[in-house]
């Protein structure tokens, strides 16, 4: 058995941009990332792309298979290969391309840091619920894959923050540690344009660890309502 797979190809120092498809042996367990890096290895060492875990943990290895964004590391390609069809490897799309399926995230890194993704206190010791830290431990599941952030059609409005920075500010606003709520609530409002979500739920169905994004931006939309 083998995997028929069509891989985009960007070439920074010409502009050339394409397709090149390769023919890569199964193997028991194969994953896409495994897959890419087979081809690195026998036919192409040109081939860019990213990963470092391969454990599903870094978020770094998301790519685009057959228009859906997915964990290279997490998807197997045995599906795939049992329908004998080409699939397509593509980078996270509305993210600029560095190479190949490598693609630039410095954009999201310096909202995350301007939405301050870190707990904002003072208070030495602070006893959280069991229940509360499971409503806590939803949002702090989020690995940075950026898979809601490129899958939603709203982050083309460029005022919109976007999926990944709300599920993000969840996690503080729902923290007792955390004292700079109404600052970040403001923040989500006047730079993040949270309003402006759609309510299309395509985040939802993007994440790989099951965050959704969407149900937490409706929930912080209550903590607006709600004073
Ligand atoms: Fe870390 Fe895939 S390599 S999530």
């Amino acid at each position: 058995m083998k995997l028929r797979v069509k891989v985009f190809r960007f070439d920074p120092s010409t502009g050339k941009k394409g397709y090149d498809t390769f023919e890569v042996p199964y193997e028991e367990g194969m994953t896409f990332l495994s897959a890419l890096q087979r081809i690195k290895e026998t036919q192409d060492p040109s081939l860019t792309f990213r990963h470092f875990c391969r454990a599903g943990i870094c978020g770094t290895c998301t790519v685009y298979i057959n228009g859906f964004p997915k964990l290279a590391c997490k998807e197997q390609v045995l599906p795939y290969v049992l329908t004998g069809q080409e699939v397509t490897v593509e980078p996270l799309d509305k993210f600029p391309v560095i190479k190949d399926l490598a693609v630039d995230h410095e954009e999201v890194t310096d909202r995350l840091k301007r939405f301050r993704s870190w707990v904002k206190g003072t208070k030495e010791e602070v006893k959280i619920d069991p229940s509360l830290n499971r409503k806590i431990q939803e949002s702090a599941d989020c690995i940075l894959c950026s898979a809601c952030q490129s899958y939603c059609p709203q982050v083309l409005e460029e005022e919109y923050a976007g999926p990944l920075f709300f599920a993000k500010i969840y996690r503080f606003l729902e923290d007792p540690r955390d004292d700079s709520k109404e600052e970040r609530i403001k923040q989500a409002i006047e730079e993040g344009h949270i309003f402006h979500c759609l309510s299309c739920d395509k985040c939802n169905s993007a994440c790989p660890k099951d965050v959704k994004p969407a149900t937490l931006i409706r929930e912080i939309m209550t903590f607006f309502e709600n004073g």
